[in-house]
């Protein structure tokens, strides 16, 4: 017989009122793999508009994979592993990003190859630890891989209050930059605690009238902010935006690079992150810890309720309530 757990699942392409909590079938570990009983998981905004979400390629040419399990950031514990795995051990605290074309974890278990796994931050719980690993790998791989940031660099960071942000504001000053970061007028102190030097409120001042030599600009926003953000980079800097291409015309007449790249699990990534967060210099902000039941209400808060850093959904084993209630 096949083994059941509870899981969030959506069994056609939309929005969060997709979701139904239901009782699914329990994955097995391939070859490769580790199946994680999971602690906590977490989300992002927009992931439900990414065709990676929904089928099995990022640029959303592959196959319908409906249904399918959200949030592809995890912490748990080692409950089985598939062939071949040998650093890994059943009962271990690991933490890790899923690839966004696999199932989630808002589910009681999920398996996810064992390399892109990495041993959870030892001063964080489950649920901090799984605030981390996207929103961090981002950063890290916008700042070192793409920008190859020097300590004394200034860097501007679009959206520094958001669940990227937080990470972008702190990851950049780690790093030795100089930060400004633009914000709502109501997160400004909360940014300047991060780290950064200058805040903008994105309401009330043009970022682009008061930084003209940023050497590196992290757009998390998109859309006019990206487009507006060449007259803030110095000849020779990068634009790097996580939420659409930049405009290679635009790069070219600014002297300047631009680049999108979509996150990938990078368990390096994850050592040098938690060494970080080990040694004080980063800590995860988490707006809010939900039961996982209530993924629904989770990612309609993220587009309603603009909550500083990270939402976290925490799945308790066997306490979950009823399959078939709202997810
Ligand atoms: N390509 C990738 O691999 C990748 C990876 C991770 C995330 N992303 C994308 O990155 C984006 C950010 O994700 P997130 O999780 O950080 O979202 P989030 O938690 O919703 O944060 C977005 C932040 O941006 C702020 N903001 C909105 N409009 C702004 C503007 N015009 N100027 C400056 N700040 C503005 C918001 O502030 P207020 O709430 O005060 O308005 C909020 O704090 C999303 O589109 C997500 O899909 C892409």
């Amino acid at each position: 017989m096949t083994a059941t757990m509870h899981a969030v699942r959506a069994h056609e392409r939309g929005g969060p009122e997709r979701f139904a909590y239901e009782s699914a079938p329990r994955p097995e570990p391939a070859p490769g793999e580790a199946l994680v009983a999971v602690c906590a998981a977490s989300i992002t905004a927009g992931e439900l508009d990414w065709d990676a979400t929904w089928t099995d390629r990022l640029d959303g040419t592959g196959h319908d994979r409906t249904p399918t399990v959200p949030s592809h950031e995890v912490s748990g514990i080692v409950a089985a592993l598939g062939s071949g795995v040998t650093d890994l051990a059943v009962g271990e605290e690991v933490y890790g990003l899923i690839p966004l074309t696999h199932d989630g974890a808002a589910a009681e278990y999920v398996t996810v190859p064992a390399d892109m796994l990495a041993a959870k931050p030892e001063c964080l719980d489950h649920d901090s630890a799984a605030a981390v690993p996207l929103a961090a790998l981002t950063v890290w791989q916008a700042l070192v891989d793409h920008a190859a940031l020097r300590p004394g660099q200034h860097v501007l960071v679009h959206g520094g209050a958001g669940g990227v942000g937080t990470f972008a504001v702190q990851i950049a000053a780690a790093l030795g930059a100089r930060v400004t970061a633009t914000a709502s007028a109501r997160d400004g102190e909360f940014v300047t605690g991060l780290g950064a030097q200058q805040v903008i409120d994105y309401h009330n001042e043009r970022f682009e009238d008061l930084v003209h030599d940023a050497d590196v600009v992290l757009d998390l926003v998109g859309g006019e902010t990206l487009d507006r953000s060449w007259a803030s980079v110095r000849r020779g800097g990068i634009v790097i935006s996580v939420v659409q291409r930049p405009d290679p015309e635009k790069a070219a007449a600014h002297g300047a690079r631009g680049v999108f790249f979509t996150v990938r699990p990078d368990r390096p990534g994850l050592l040098a992150i938690e060494e970080l967060i080990d040694t004080g210099r980063l800590r995860p902000v988490v707006d809010r810890v939900v039961p996982f039941t209530e993924t629904r209400a989770a990612y309609e808060a993220l587009v309603t309720e603009h909550p500083r850093g990270k939402v976290v959904l925490h799945v308790d084993h066997g306490g979950a309530g009823e399959a078939g209630e709202p997810g």
